[in-house]
């Protein structure tokens, strides 16, 4: 299939739903063979078959990203089924508001296994694959609340952080043996994820987006489709927002 992404195959953690499921018709549609990893089986496993009546290539494996395992299970069944791994797309998260003294320690551990550990245990697994592949490109989805603090989301406010500048150390590490890594932050998407917030304060988000709008999650996966794409060979280390302008303010 020609495309901005053929001869890639490409692991995205979370593919089943929301911007990670966006990302896996995106890739397909753009030539990469996909691999979508989620603990939500069911849900998974519809977005590749709907990839797969459309004409693309993907196939579904359970991945709980916080156990390292799974990440090598993920990593060999891209290079079994598809040749070799040359994408990594470190897209799954949780969120919920919390602030300082209302998080709890088990809340703190959750989050920071789901957010944190597991980007560094899919880059652990997958750097090696790349390799094999002769290069390949990270992206790490972190977010707006990466760059910037909040009143109430402490945890979020560690892990989506420490993505960003997990991100520059991967970049610095692999940049001479043809690995990219780079992050992406969002603002407001319109994904099951702000559930987690009341609708009075998605309300007050959306207003304060200066394109008064919350972004939809294909316009995250076109971003992360540069990013891995021949076109962004030179860049790696950057941060792109992708935010309706909330960052500018
Ligand atoms: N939606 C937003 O406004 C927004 C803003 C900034 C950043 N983000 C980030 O974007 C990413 C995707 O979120 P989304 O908005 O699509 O939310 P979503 O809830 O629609 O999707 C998240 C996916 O991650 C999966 N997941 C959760 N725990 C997992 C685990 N342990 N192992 C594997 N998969 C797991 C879920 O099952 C789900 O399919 C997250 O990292 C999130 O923090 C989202």
């Amino acid at each position: 299939m020609a495309g901005r992404l053929a001869g890639k195959v490409a692991l995205i953690s979370g593919g089943a739903s929301g911007i990670g499921a966006a990302h896996v018709r995106v890739f397909a549609a753009e030539g990469a063979k996909v691999v979508a990893g989620d603990i939500q089986e069911e849900q998974g496993k519809a977005v590749v078959d709907a990839v797969n009546k459309s004409g693309g290539a993907a196939i579904f494996v359970r991945l709980d990203v916080s156990q390292e395992q799974d990440w090598l299970n993920a990593v060999y069944t891209a290079d079994s089924h598809f040749g070799k791994l040359t994408t990594l797309i470190n897209n799954a998260g949780i969120y919920w508001p919390q602030g300082i003294e209302a998080e709890t320690l088990a809340g703190w551990n959750k989050m920071v296994a789901v957010n944190q550990t597991g980007v560094w245990l899919g880059m652990k697994a997958a750097i090696p694959a790349m390799r094999r592949a002769g290069g390949g490109a990270i992206v790490n989805i972190s977010s707006l609340y990466g760059l910037i603090g909040s009143p109430s989301s402490i945890t979020y406010h560690a892990t989506k952080g420490a993505v960003r500048l997990m991100t520059k150390a991967a970049a610095l590490e692999y940049a001479r043996q043809g690995i990219r890594a780079n992050s992406i932050h969002p603002g407001q998407i319109d994904t099951p994820i702000l559930a987690g917030l009341t609708p009075e304060q998605n309300e007050q988000i959306k207003a304060a987006t200066p394109v008064g709008r919350m972004g939809r999650p294909e316009e995250i996966a076109y971003g992360s489709l540069y990013l891995c794409s021949d076109e962004a060979a030179f860049v790696t280390g950057a941060e792109l927002v992708i935010d309706g302008g909330w960052f500018a303010q």
